[in-house]
């Protein structure tokens, strides 16, 4: 459609520039026409909305519709007809020269899709950003898929984009975890133990609940460790070096079992004093002040909010000090366009007083820093923690969503059919959790209930792939000869059903939706297309005979249809990490 229907908003343009010019006002105006798809097929396939240009024109929002329609028809539009409907002004575009230009999709493969709207624009993506001790877990995993999915949204539009993971790896919480090692690990360790390194540094962390009990000195020495620490004590050194490599190990086991990568780590550890240089220089040139008290503080009152120190009177940094310094270093190491930082809404203030920091020192590119902030992920029953207290944590959640889609699979009778039953069933698992983290809008906090999301049936990841899994045992039977269709030709114009239409129309638009979700950094909008196309596809499958069509021709084309159908979902279903089944 993106040719099509900017052929078309090009020669509206022009009509509605002739039509301003007529009237004296300024013809620069008609570049802003914008092309809209009106919500159902009977009301045309792409709507100008005429509400913006009444007042230049002087004209109700109908007269124009009508004025430009009369236009269109005598000068040379692209094919198809554009009629007058209320405020709008639509456009039937020719069937089956769109039809055409969908089934050209199959050819595109990977490509379709593909944008150059951010091309040239290089964004850096922060996210996931854990903690060194524990494990991840159901946030994350929202984390991870939103920026993930994101990130790779903003490289099918044509951006250059580069993929950092901050982790957090100092300070009292790290510390809480090896004294608690210190006082019950005996030399322990995760292979010895048999458990995956970031569990194993957990379980520590939670033990030292236990410690606090039997020492009330427990959180006091927490604090000696982190001075230890800072000043460089050797032995404490080696033993959080051994618990962060445990912790980072395990996660990074994780992030692979879900498809999640980074081109670059950053670790706290060796950043976090840099900040207080830069905070340095803010007080020299007058951005900062020193207060009474001898702390360094920032006037956040441009912004509505009150003061906020920036370095204690004893000159330590907080977590605000240590965010400037991040930022310009990165913004030294790779100069970018955009960053965007994929954290919790919970940190909505830090964010907004960063970025008001960073353009208050001076810095061009603040301007450009993005919190794409989501909300919190609970499960059915609540809170997301466990007997113990501790928060589900990822693995143990896909483990159960793994033993969830084998009972599944038994339950359909489909072993057979999905050859490698683990494999699959893994797959589907990531493809449950993925694509139900994607449908919802990142802002909202949400539930996550582990049974709907592995429902074959409905708005999920799972009913996605199966479409796919439908589509490809489609091909597999014409490739073996089964039916007429390889013995007819495809012939675009044959697309006439209700069904193949909405069908056409959704392959047409699914570049578009790559484009919007890039635009808002919303996979939610990919999600939504998807599932629009494979219930339209489901549809189609009931309402038309495809294989068993008796005529070659029709179905041929049915066929060349459901393939472009297929080169949508496997491109979407990648922009949502989400693995491809060739079979279930
Ligand atoms: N590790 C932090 C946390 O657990 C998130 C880090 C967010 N990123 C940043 N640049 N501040 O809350």
């Amino acid at each position: 459609m993106k040719t099509i229907k900017e052929a078309w908003k090009a020669a509206v343009a022009a009509a509605v520039a002739d039509l301003l010019r007529e009237k004296g006002a300024d013809p620069s105006i008609a570049a802003a026409v914008v092309a809209e798809t009106p919500p159902d097929a009977s009301m045309g396939d792409i709507g100008f909305p005429m509400f913006p240009l009444a007042k230049p024109l002087r004209m109700g929002p109908p007269q124009i519709a009508v004025a430009l329609a009369e236009r269109m028809a005598s000068s040379k539009a692209p094919d198809g007809v554009a009629k007058a409907i209320g405020p709008y002004l639509n456009v039937f575009v020719d069937r089956a020269s769109l039809a055409a230009a969908v089934l050209s999709a199959r050819s595109s493969g990977e490509a379709y899709g593909r944008s150059a709207s951010l091309a040239g624009t290089r964004i850096m993506m922060e996210f996931s950003s854990p903690n060194t001790n524990k494990p991840l877990h159901l946030g994350h995993l929202r984390n991870d898929a939103l920026g993930e999915s994101t990130s790779r949204i903003l490289k099918a539009n044509g951006a250059e984009v580069l993929k950092i993971n901050l982790v957090n790896d100092r300070g009292v919480h790290i510390c809480k975890s090896m004294l608690s090692y210190m006082a019950y690990g005996e030399g322990r360790t995760p292979d010895g133990e048999g458990m995956k390194s970031d569990h194993f540094v957990g379980d520590y962390y939670v033990k030292f609940n236990d410690l606090k009990k039997e020492d009330p000195k427990a959180e006091e020495k927490a604090q000696e460790l982190l001075v230890k620490w800072e000043a460089g004590d050797p032995e404490t050194i080696a033993l959080w070096k051994t618990m962060n490599e445990w912790a980072v190990g395990g996660i990074r086991k994780t992030y692979e079992r879900t498809g999640i990568s980074f081109d670059k780590y950053y670790y706290e550890s060796q950043i976090y004093l840099t900040g207080k240089e830069e905070v340095q220089k803010g007080l020299a040139s007058g951005a900062f002040f020193r207060a009474p008290d001898g702390s360094v503080r920032i006037d956040l009152s441009p912004i509505g909010l009150e003061e906020k120190v920036l370095l204690r009177k004893d000159g330590t940094s907080i977590y605000m000090t240590q965010d400037i310094g991040l930022a310009i270093h990165r913004h030294n190491d790779w100069p970018f366009d955009r960053l965007v930082y994929v954290v919790a809404n919970e940190q909505q203030y830090h964010f907004k007083v960063l970025f008001h920091i960073l353009a208050s020192l001076g810095y061009e590119w603040a301007r450009n820093l993005y919190h794409l902030s989501y909300g919190l992920v609970n499960l059915p029953e609540g809170r997301m923690k466990t007997r113990e207290g501790t928060v589900v944590d990822a693995d143990t959640l896909l483990d159960s969503l793994r033993e969830l889609a084998i009972e599944e699979i038994q339950a359909k009778g489909r072993e057979d059919a999905v050859g490698d039953m683990a494999e699959t069933a893994e797959k589907i698992a990531l493809g449950a959790v993925h694509y139900y983290l994607a449908q919802a809008t990142p802002a909202k906090d949400m539930v996550f209930n582990p049974k709907e999301s592995l429902s074959f049936n409905g708005n999920t990841g799972p009913y996605i792939q199966y479409m796919g899994a439908r589509i490809s045992s489609l091909l597999r039977k014409r490739d073996l000869g089964e039916g007429k269709a390889s013995q007819g030709t495809v012939r675009p114009e044959l697309l006439t059903a209700e069904s193949e239409w909405e069908l056409v129309r959704l392959v047409a638009a699914y570049p578009e939706a790559v484009e919007l979700a890039g635009a808002e950094y919303n996979p939610a909008v990919v999600a939504a297309h998807l599932y629009a196309i494979a219930s339209a596809f489901s549809k189609f499958y009931h309402d038309e005979p495809i294989l068993t069509c008796d005529d070659a021709d029709i179905a041929a084309t049915r066929l060349a249809l459901s393939e472009a159908v297929l080169v949508v979902l496997k491109n979407g279903l990648r922009l949502l990490c989400i693995p491809f089944l060739e079979a279930m």
